[in-house]
């Protein structure tokens, strides 16, 4: 499964990126508006930090077909291993269609039903990415769609993964991880809380006071 990270902070991830093993960082137009600095400038950084072997995704603003082909054009070409997001409206669906015949990686992304992830993965996306937590917020079931979306991409043999974004708890992650999701993006304080635990911290305190107070403060196996 791959793990990306969904923000566009370069402190987090900067110090993320150097303990965990990411697959990759995405952004949305709420993400780079909150980061204040042009967004050429922002990818430049953030491909800094992760290398250019780690892809990134950002998504377009345009609405209209041409616009969206126009737009994400540009993205796709700011750096190597780009991936353009673009929401699966209409018109986003017909500009998918056509950026994947010309060799653009596509996120299709703002995915509420499997259908719409299915009918982006048709249409060349090489991720879809539904939406997890929002469908939750409206009494639907954010983990099942997802869950139904990774079965049809595996059994249909798409060239395609499915990218669940939009995570409020680690909770709906491990759910996922269940049901054999291919890729999760999350934000920062869900890495974190995949990652730590407080009984791990304490277990590593009372292994150093119990070596210590045999043989010594300071002491450690090398010495
Ligand atoms: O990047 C898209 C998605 O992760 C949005 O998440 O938390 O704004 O619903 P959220």
């Amino acid at each position: 499964m791959k793990l990306i990270l969904d923000t566009g902070n370069v402190e987090e991830i900067k110090l993320l990126s150097d303990i965990l093993p990411i697959d990759g960082v995405t952004t949305n137009p709420t993400i780079v508006s909150k980061e204040k600095k042009k967004f050429t400038d922002l990818i430049a950084e953030i491909g800094e930090i992760v290398g250019e072997d780690i892809p990134i995704h950002a998504q377009v603003l345009s609405t209209k077909c041409e616009d969206i082909i126009e737009e994400a054009q540009f993205i796709s070409a700011l750096r190597k291993n780009m991936y353009v997001k673009i929401p699966v409206t209409s018109e986003g669906l017909k500009a998918i269609k056509e950026l994947s015949k010309r060799g653009i990686n596509i996120t299709a992304t703002a995915i509420f039903t499997a259908h719409q992830g299915f009918l982006a993965a048709k249409a060349g996306a090489k991720f879809v990415a539904p939406y997890v937590n929002r469908l939750d917020n409206i009494s639907a079931d954010g983990v099942g769609t997802v869950n139904d979306l990774v079965q049809i991409i595996d059994q249909y043999g798409f060239d395609c993964e499915v990218l669940a974004a939009s995570f409020k708890n680690a909770q709906q992650v491990l759910e996922l991880m269940r049901c054999g999701v291919h890729s999760v993006t999350v934000p920062p304080d869900i890495a974190r809380a995949m990652m730590n635990h407080p009984l791990t911290d304490w277990s590593v305190d009372q292994f150093i006071k119990d070596w210590e107070n045999a043989f010594g403060k300071g002491s450690k196996t090398n010495n």
